[in-house]
């Protein structure tokens, strides 16, 4: 199950969102090849990480994004989205990450590589 995602010639990154409608400071869920994954758009830059804390399976879009810091909802571990370690417990495993890029006005993730 692909979504709605659009597959792009290189074959791994694909179109996810358009990228004016993800403000500075906000999150998106979006799903690529059956991966539960959050876009976090800071002021660094953009960023996405698995959706799904590693303490208890949370989602972490329904939490906070305080600049780089990712907030679980359920039990506060935070999370660095820029590289998926984690800054707070009771988490104690990183979150897998994602590359990200900017292409003709849409966030593009890839996964798979
Ligand atoms: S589920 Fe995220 S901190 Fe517990």
């Amino acid at each position: 199950m692909s979504g709605d995602s659009i597959p792009l010639p290189d074959g791994e990154f694909r179109r996810v969102a358009r990228a004016d409608d993800i403000p500075t400071g906000k999150m998106m869920h979006v799903e690529l090849d059956q991966q539960d994954i959050v876009l976090c758009r800071t002021q660094e830059g953009w960023f996405a990480v698995q959706n799904v804390c590693t303490h208890a399976y949370a989602r972490l879009h329904e939490g906070r994004l305080r600049g780089s810091r990712l907030i679980c909802p359920f039990h506060g571990a935070s999370f660095d989205c820029r590289n998926g370690a984690v800054l707070g417990p009771p988490a104690v495993v990183p979150l897998k990450t994602y590359r990200v890029r900017i292409s003709d006005g849409y966030v593009e993730v890839a996964v798979g590589g």
